[in-house]
């Protein structure tokens, strides 16, 4: 199909398809190749489904045309002189702009060590020479499709946490709070040894931890003195309310957890169900200490924020019963270990979640 014809379909066509052919005909294709029949008739192929393509004859071509303008897919030669198609791989994978592009590697090779090296490197999926082009054709509008896939849930995941944001600006005392509680949380979830990945759901979820609190009235969030019973249950129930509204967004599905479950205590006295002891998510047991922990060491209008002494002594002494011991003792030693710092150093842990 070429471009008039996918245009002109797009009016006549389901609101699905019509996406699908319009991401198509939007997306632009980089082809990186040092043999230049095999690079233009690439191009031109391309170029004849409707795709928009840039064209590189080596590594370092590619990487200065990536740094002006992003593509949506790239197809990557593996034997090129100077910067090989490997070590291109490994710096896109490496940089966040561009972490999430597509990369086929387009190789003569067929043994299992050199395609285990481009796994490694972060190649997504991989064309033989020469090239079938029906194969060609279908790679790269399922890497495309996928690659939209994940651009849409990035922008939900950064619309969302403006959202957190927003609620936390709201109150000048709490600025701050949730991208020092997800440091705290991180921190600590790499000290009891959490994978990466789970080091990212830990970032997302102290970032979006009282998101719920946007169905809390300004009101009672905002009240000095105390609080009455409908208020206090309007305060409660800022977990559930937070794990509905991130309830339609499936990358966040480990985060809704923790969201929910970031009030309960370890003696079983907390909201909203109780739980007790390891019945308790441990990203939930390890987001209660951090959450606290900041609240603690931070002013308030009605208190002066707490040293990081008095702080360490109210988790010592509440441990066992407001939280996990274990976790308690690991914190306290990473707040010792960090005397003198403002914060805990984590290492830094960026992109999508895939949970
Ligand atoms: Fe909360």
């Amino acid at each position: 199909m070429n471009v008039e014809e996918t245009k002109s379909n797009l009016s006549t066509e389901g609101m699905d398809l019509q996406a699908e052919q319009y991401e198509h005909i939007s997306s632009t294709v980089l082809v990186v190749d040092d043999d230049t029949s095999i690079r233009k008739g690439l191009v031109h192929l391309l170029r004849a489904e409707g795709y928009k393509t840039m064209e590189a004859k080596d590594g370092s071509e590619a990487l200065s045309l990536i740094s002006v303008k992003t593509p949506d897919l790239i197809l990557l030669d593996l034997m090129m002189p100077y910067i090989s198609g490997l070590e291109v791989c490994r710096q896109l994978k490496s940089i966040e702009k561009t972490r999430l592009i597509p990369i086929v590697m387009i190789t003569a090779v067929h043994e299992l060590e050199e395609k285990l090296k481009a796994i490694n490197a972060g190649v997504d999926d991989f064309l033989n020479k020469p090239i079938n082009i029906p194969e060609l054709r279908a790679r790269v509008r399922s890497l495309l499709r996928m690659k939209h896939m994940n651009d849409l849930l990035d922008c939900a995941d950064t619309v969302i946490s403006s959202l957190a944001n927003a609620i936390e600006a709201k109150d000048k005392y709490t600025e701050g709070h949730n991208e020092r509680v997800s440091q705290y949380a991180m921190a600590l979830a790499s000290a009891v040894g959490l994978s990466e990945r789970e080091l990212k759901i830990v970032k997302m979820a102290g970032i979006l931890h009282d998101i719920g609190k946007i169905g809390v009235p300004d009101k009672v969030l905002n009240k000095r003195s105390s609080l009455n019973k409908l208020e206090l249950n309007s305060i409660h129930s800022h977990p559930e309310e937070g794990q509905r509204i991130l309830k339609p967004l499936h990358s966040l599905m480990g985060v809704r957890e923790v969201v929910l479950y970031h009030h309960e205590r370890y003696d079983g006295k907390g909201y909203p169900y109780g739980l007790e002891g390891e019945k308790i998510p441990i990203y939930a047991r390890i987001m209660s200490i951090a959450d606290t922990y900041d609240a603690m060491t931070s002013t308030r209008p009605y208190r002066k924020a707490l040293t990081k002494s008095e702080a360490i002594r109210e988790l010592e002494d509440k441990a066992g019963q407001m939280w996990d011991p274990e976790l308690v003792k690991i914190f306290v030693n990473l707040v010792k270990n960090n005397d003198g710092n403002d914060s805990i150093e984590t290492d830094n842990v960026g992109g999508n979640i895939e949970c």
